[in-house]
């Protein structure tokens, strides 16, 4: 029968197996098939994992740290953290093409990835043959989706690491669907926030910003979008909604009025959806009350944004993202 200990202790012996006492890697997004497919092997060989952790800075509130702290706690992985914030900014200078901020993305994740791989490989005395990838069945089925970092293609829309750097691949989720990776998940302890996380596109928030990413505009899309989690979270309609992006739109002001003075700040939309798989979707009818609450919550709270307006359109005609 399928349970979730026995998915664990069946992929923790056909990792033995697989990876002997060779050295393994594996790059973690943030997101949770990779976090599922490290702590699997993690459980499996323990310290001969390593991961890393590109920190490009396009996270959402919180996430990093998740990665960094929680995740580590929860399973006592080897993590390299490489802070790539500052490259990440200085690449994405004054782009506003949706495709142009993608590629540089992929570039620079791949950059970042390659770099941190080569030293660690580098610095290991055993040979470091494998590399993790988050891959799921539906992902083996039309190669498509797929959130694990090292899962780069998809994820990213680019090619590969370079000859020099290629790895035998572990793919501990391969047979799975997303649920179950969930529930594997939850078997091997990591934090419920993680394991229900919400599908997040590589790119991040660079793709809801409308308009060039700068540091100032992400802080203030992260504090409208932490916002929005946090309500709902706290409204228990997490698992009712598949995605809740919040798009600000960096480019456009709009006039406003608070206390005696006029305002000319941003207006931020809120795109919540329902969807099975992505490829098609909904827009999320959620409560006025909670709509109400997230909308004074935010100009409150985020001086820059003085307009709160609710995206109502399925896919198709429009798309998930906003770019
Ligand atoms: P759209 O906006 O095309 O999004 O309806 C469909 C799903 O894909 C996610 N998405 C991406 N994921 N890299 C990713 O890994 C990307 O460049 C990318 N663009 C969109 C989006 O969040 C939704 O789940």
């Amino acid at each position: 029968t399928w349970t979730a200990a026995n998915i664990v202790e069946e992929s923790v012996a056909a990792i033995r197996a697989q990876v002997g006492d060779k050295r393994v890697i594996c790059g973690l997004s943030g997101g949770v098939d990779s976090a599922v497919a490290a702590a699997l092997v993690q459980r499996a060989i323990g310290d001969q994992l390593t991961c890393v952790f590109v920190d490009h800075g396009l996270l959402r509130r919180g996430e990093a740290q998740q990665v960094e702290k929680d995740f580590v706690a929860a399973t006592g992985v080897d993590l390299k953290v490489f802070d790539a914030r500052k490259q990440f900014l200085a690449a994405l200078a004054e782009v506003t093409d949706p495709e142009r901020k993608r590629k540089i993305i992929g570039k620079e994740f791949i950059d970042s990835f390659e770099q941190a791989a080569r030293e660690i490989v580098g610095s290991s005395e055993e040979s470091v043959e494998f590399l993790v990838q988050g891959t799921l069945y539906p992902d083996v089925v039309e190669s498509g989706g797929g959130e694990g970092a090292a899962n780069i293609k998809s994820h990213h829309n680019v090619g590969g690491l370079p000859d020099d750097l290629q790895f035998k691949l572990i793919e501990p989720l391969r047979t799975l669907f997303k649920d179950e990776v969930r529930a594997v998940g939850e078997e091997l302890g990591l934090p419920a926030d993680l394991v229900w996380r919400h599908p997040f596109p590589g790119p991040g928030l660079a793709i809801r910003i409308i308009g060039a990413v700068t540091q100032e505009r992400l802080d203030i899309l992260r504090e409208a979008d932490a916002i929005v989690r946090a309500e709902v979270t706290a409204a228990g309609l997490d698992r009712d909604i598949w995605q809740f992006p919040v798009v600000l739109l960096a480019d456009v002001r709009s006039v406003g009025v608070q206390g005696d003075g006029r305002t000319y700040g941003h207006p931020v939309v809120l795109r919540p959806v329902t969807s099975e798989d992505a490829m098609t979707a909904d827009w999320g009818r959620l409560p006025y009350d909670l709509l109400e609450r997230i909308s004074s919550k935010i100009t409150n709270q985020v001086r820059e944004i003085n307009r709160v307006t609710l995206d109502i359109t399925s896919k198709p005609p429009a798309t998930i993202e906003w770019e």
